[in-house]
């Protein structure tokens, strides 16, 4: 078996084969779709087309997810029912990429022999040489190396053609949150020359994107010889052609004041910032080492307004993390009540293998996690509402994405604080931004009429 160091002495410099085909299934957060788009294309330089049905692929690649347990069980099963294409089509190659790999490397092996390739997210430059390596029937490759320097400057991603294009700007973490395995699959933070960048969103602007999304996994520790995160942030906003941008994820204890005169200088820069809370309760959260009180995060919701004052904002939260009593809960309800979060993404507690928080004794029952769950949903959807009917009557600009699900006579789009909004059709084209004044607010969506005369755009 080929592992780490030591698959360069084998390699064969791949050439150009036309006859294969690929299929990614992508799990986890937007980096791994972005990483999905950087593969995809190093596939297509050695002739690889994409198949729009797993059955027939040559190659499977599954770019996968260690967040939390259920997301490493899920690529668990999927693998094993695609264990029997294999059997059908023995030339099959079956790969897993991203987080997972590189969290459980051979281990996967031991329990699925039949997977190929096994490839840590910092491995991908070395993709179509180890693809065509394995189709000359050299063995498994596991490559889970992490990189101090990795950024796939010069590599250029074959993206699905849309609205918006993700645009990584650095990548890893250096936080250690104590419940986090991303540190551990990610490795250590660095950051993409603004000029290579640059670059990539020119270019993405000329194959039709309007908006851009740039991303790391904590977004405001980007730093650089020629600036930090403000600097590139204004950068971005003078590249001609940009007319929305946002950014996932920041860290709250990185959001400062200059981050938010640049987003206040700019109409292009979304007025919406993802923050993640995890816990209302300060005890809570200096055993996740998430370095802010609960006073510090409410003051900074507070400056946010002060600089952005119809700024929206969402949030990542974490309930039963070890240690989490009535009283915790109640002061993550009380952050929740306060902020008035348009958006959360809320999960119970999952206990990664190898952090910190995994080794804590007290921790807490399923059901309770549960219990919690189920009320602080209940609670942010009734905020959701209440947030959404707040707009009503209200003008939004709304960047036209595509055919709303429902009916092809209805646009979806989205408005500027990354609410789903539905417009009736009229004369207005995908990539438009129109003004359009809300009627209604049902669900996850907002509901209005453009009231530009012409469908007119911004
Ligand atoms: N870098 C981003 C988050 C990346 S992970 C940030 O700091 O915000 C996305 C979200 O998954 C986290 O914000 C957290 O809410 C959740 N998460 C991470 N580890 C988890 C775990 N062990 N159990 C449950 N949720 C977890
Ligand atoms: Fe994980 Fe914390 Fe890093 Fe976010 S900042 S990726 S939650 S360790
Ligand atoms: Fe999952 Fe890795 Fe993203 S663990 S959330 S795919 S960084």
């Amino acid at each position: 078996m080929l592992e780490n160091s030591n698959i360069s002495s084998n390699i064969i410099k791949p050439k150009v084969i036309s006859q294969f085909t690929y299929y990614i299934e992508t799990y986890g957060c937007q980096m791994n779709v972005s990483d999905s788009e950087l593969v995809s294309n190093e596939l297509e330089k050695i002739g690889y087309t994409s198949s729009d049905k797993i059955e027939l692929a040559d190659l499977i690649l599954l770019n996968t997810c260690s967040i939390r347990d259920k997301a490493e069980e899920t690529v668990h099963n999927r693998l094993n029912s695609l264990h029997y294409l294999k059997k059908n089509n023995p030339k099959l190659l079956i790969g897993v990429i991203g987080c997972m790999a590189q969290n459980l490397k051979n281990e996967l092996l031991d329990s699925k022999p039949y997977i190929d390739i096994i490839l840590g997210p910092d491995s991908y430059r070395k993709i179509s040489e180890i693809v065509y390596n394995r189709n000359n029937k050299i063995n498994h490759i596991v490559d889970t190396k992490l990189s101090k320097y990795e950024v796939y400057d010069n590599m250029y991603p074959s993206r699905n053609s849309g609205v918006n294009a993700w645009v990584p700007i650095m990548r890893g973490c250096d936080k250690f949150c104590t419940f986090c395995i991303v540190p551990f699959t990610r490795g250590r933070e660095r950051s993409r020359t603004i000029e290579s960048i640059v670059k990539e969103i020119n270019l993405a602007i000329e194959e039709g994107f309007v908006e851009i999304t740039l991303l790391g996994q904590n977004v405001n520790s980007y730093k650089t010889p020629d600036g930090d995160f403000p600097v590139l942030l204004e950068k971005v906003a003078n590249i001609r052609g940009v007319k929305r941008i946002r950014y996932t994820s920041p860290h709250p204890k990185d959001i400062n004041v200059d981050v938010l005169k640049v987003m206040s200088k700019y109409d292009n820069i979304c007025k919406n910032i993802h923050l993640p809370l995890q816990s209302g309760s300060t005890k809570i959260l200096k055993m996740m080492n998430r370095t802010y009180t609960k006073e510090n995060f409410l003051n900074l919701v507070k400056v946010i307004k002060e600089y952005l004052p119809d700024c929206s904002l969402s949030t990542d939260i974490i309930v039963g993390f070890p240690g989490e009593n009535d009283f915790d809960f109640q002061e993550t309800l009380d952050v929740v009540n306060k902020v008035e979060f348009n958006f959360s993404y809320m999960f119970k507690y999952s206990s990664r293998p190898g952090t910190k928080a995994a080794q804590y004794t007290n921790q807490i029952n399923e059901n309770i996690k549960q219990e919690r769950l189920e009320e602080l949903i209940e609670l942010q959807n009734n905020i959701r509402l209440k947030v959404n009917k707040s707009k009503i009557g209200k003008i939004e600009k709304v960047l036209i994405e595509k055919n709303s699900k429902k009916s092809d006579q209805f646009w979806s789009g989205r408005t500027d604080g990354n609410i789903l909004t539905i417009i009736k059709k009229n004369n207005e084209k995908v990539k438009d931004i129109v003004d359009v004044l809300i009627t209604d607010a049902k669900g996850l969506s907002l509901f209005g009429e453009n009231i530009n005369n012409k469908g007119q755009i911004s």
